[in-house]
């Protein structure tokens, strides 16, 4: 028996001298320190020894055990060292490289401007209206009839519209103010609502213009809503969206939908008000349409113009944001140049 152990020790001994990793580690355990290890048998053997050999040779065992043990966590910690630096080194960062370039997108700048305005008038109290209600393609009775136009009436022709062949009378809509009869026919006041979307209009493209372009409308119906409520709420909104210190002016127009009807004009900032190819040399730039809601339009969508009363506007987002930022030509916003468009 113990010839048997010290044959088991020199040939762990030999062994361990060959382990080079970890992993052979884990087997050499297993073959000679394990449960089912020889040592462990032989320890399990040792009720057969007679009683006077039992104390030699169960401490030649525990000896032989432990010292193989101490010898394997010796290698262990030598290897898991090695093994350890040799992960670093292979997973090492240079954080000195140059970053991969990620493009980042950018939101577009007419539709900062209509998120700017938009948060404008909802400190205002007013409130998007429902998107049915404000359709890009639309039928002549919502952009034209139902907004006080005669059937014959040359305003119609103030707007040269586009007219589609999805069937009679369907045009893509020269005003965001279809949402204000869309939204009056089956809301009752007080109607206190914003209305962004895009336009459609038959132009000859220019620096100025283009047939396709973006509105907010404004609608405010309530009992006893006055001209001076429309002042104040634009001039407020003026103010809020340009700062304090740009000049503006209330300007007499015409609409066939609100009556009195005004429009507002900025001061050109391309020139600062002493005339330029931007305002055609005025000196000024016409940013909105407003007015009080001609009695007419209510009775069409059944609102008592004898009980309500209301104001409506509609301004243009391009020319505001033009306005802004110094853009003297429209067609910037619709090229897509990367170039422009990072400048926001
Ligand atoms: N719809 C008019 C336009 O496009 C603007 C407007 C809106 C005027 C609402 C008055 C009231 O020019």
């Amino acid at each position: 028996m113990e010839a048997k152990i010290i044959e088991i020790k020199n040939k762990a001994l030999s062994e361990l001298e060959n382990i080079n990793n970890l992993k052979e580690l884990e087997e050499f355990k297993n073959t000679y320190l394990s449960r089912s290890s020889e040592l462990t048998n032989l320890k399990k053997g040792m009720k057969d020894v007679s009683p006077e050999d039992r104390p030699k040779i169960g401490s030649l065992l525990n000896e032989v055990s432990r010292e193989l043990e101490n010898l394997a966590f010796q290698k262990y910690e030598l290897f898991y060292a090695k093994e350890l630096n040799e992960k670093l080194n292979a997973e090492i960062i240079d954080v000195t490289l140059p970053s991969t370039f990620i493009p980042r997108g950018k939101v577009h700048p007419l539709t900062q401007t209509v998120n700017e305005i938009v948060e404008i008038f909802e400190h205002l109290g007013f409130s998007i209206t429902e998107a049915k209600n404000s359709p890009e393609v639309e039928v002549e009775k919502y952009n034209f009839d139902l907004l006080n136009f005669p059937p014959e009436h040359p305003a119609k022709d103030m707007q040269d519209t586009f007219y589609t062949e999805v069937g009679k009378n369907v045009v893509l809509r020269s005003q965001t103010s279809n949402a204000q009869v869309r939204t009056m026919e089956h809301t009752n006041p007080p109607i206190k609502v914003i209305s962004p979307g895009r336009v459609y209009r038959s132009e000859n493209v220019s620096a100025r213009k283009n047939d396709l372009f973006h509105q907010i409308e404004g609608l405010y119906v309530d009992k006893g809503v006055k001209f001076s409520h429309l002042k104040g709420v634009l001039n407020e909104f003026i103010r809020l969206y340009f700062g304090a210190s740009r000049p503006i002016r209330f300007r007499s127009s015409y609409f066939p939908f609100t009556e009195p009807s005004v429009e507002i004009d900025v001061q050109c900032i391309m020139c600062g008000g002493k005339g330029c190819p931007t305002c055609s040399g005025t000196g000024w730039l016409e940013v909105l349409g407003a007015g009080m809601v001609d009695p007419n339009v209510l009775k069409g969508v059944d609102i008592d113009p004898d009980v309500y009363s209301g104001f409506a506007f509609g301004m243009g987002v391009e020319r505001l944001t033009m306005l802004k930022y110094a853009i003297d030509d429209i067609r910037l916003f619709f090229n897509n140049d990367v170039r422009f468009l990072k400048q926001f």
